[in-house]
């Protein structure tokens, strides 16, 4: 499949890793093409495009938006036309300290991005775990971390897909409102990883009887 990443950054570059690994092409969109950071990407990267975010959405079957929450507003709207277009948010809306969510709890970040990339179907997935442990991370025997996706629309079986290609056992949360489950449970990650010093080499799994 052909994936645009919007945001090269330390989720943009794990996924566009993880993805490449299981055979899907990379386009990232940046906001300097040209620049310093674009050049040494394609260099770390070889294999992905590395464009602005218009052609990178426009050349792509799906987009993964991987910007800080401050910035997706404007990654979107640098993104062009997007209805009809399958997202994924892989975002989280923290406040700018990391000390909770910027929105929350009767609505959500993927609900905010819903509502600024219009006419396209958006699904939240791939924001419930750090960067180092969504490039297909090798676990324990037999252990397998899993992933939730919300949202509404055809769209999802591809999504479902695409993160069941990095190694996680997707499953299908719900409609978009689920999101607002789906974005504290990442702080929840991020507590742990951060101020219960779990560090940053764990995931959440499902166990069953
Ligand atoms: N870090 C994690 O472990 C983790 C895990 C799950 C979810 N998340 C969420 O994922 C998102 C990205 O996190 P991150 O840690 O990868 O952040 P990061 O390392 O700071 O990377 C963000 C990237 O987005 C780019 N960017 C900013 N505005 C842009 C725009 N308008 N158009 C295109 N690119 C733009 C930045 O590029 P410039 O060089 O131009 O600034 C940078 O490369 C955040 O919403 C975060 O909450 C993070």
């Amino acid at each position: 499949m052909k994936i645009a990443i919007i945001g090269a950054g330390s989720v943009g570059m794990s996924l566009g890793s993880g993805w490449m690994k299981a055979g899907h092409s990379i386009t990232y969109g940046v906001r300097e093409p040209q620049g310093t950071k674009a050049r040494q990407l394609k260099v770390s990267h070889p294999g992905a495009e590395v464009t602005s975010n218009e052609e990178a959405a426009t050349a792509s079957d799906i987009i993964v938006l991987c910007t800080p929450w401050q910035t997706t507003e404007a990654a979107i709207q640098a993104c062009g036309n997007l209805e009809g277009r399958t997202i994924i948010d892989a975002t989280n809306p923290l406040k700018p300290d990391f000390s909770g969510l910027d929105r929350g709890y009767t609505t959500s970040g993927a609900e905010q991005v819903a509502d600024w990339a219009k006419g396209a179907q958006v699904f939240k997935a791939m924001n419930q775990v750090g960067y180092a442990m969504m490039d297909n991370p090798k676990l324990a025997k037999g252990q397998k971390p899993v992933m939730f996706v919300a949202g509404d629309g055809n769209g999802k079986g591809k999504v479902l897909a695409l993160v069941a290609d990095l190694n996680f056992e997707a499953i299908d949360a719900g409609g978009i409102t689920c999101a607002r489950l789906l974005e504290p449970y990442a702080l929840l990650w991020i507590h742990l990883a951060l101020n219960q010093k779990l560090g940053v080499e764990f995931a959440f799994g499902i166990l069953c009887k």
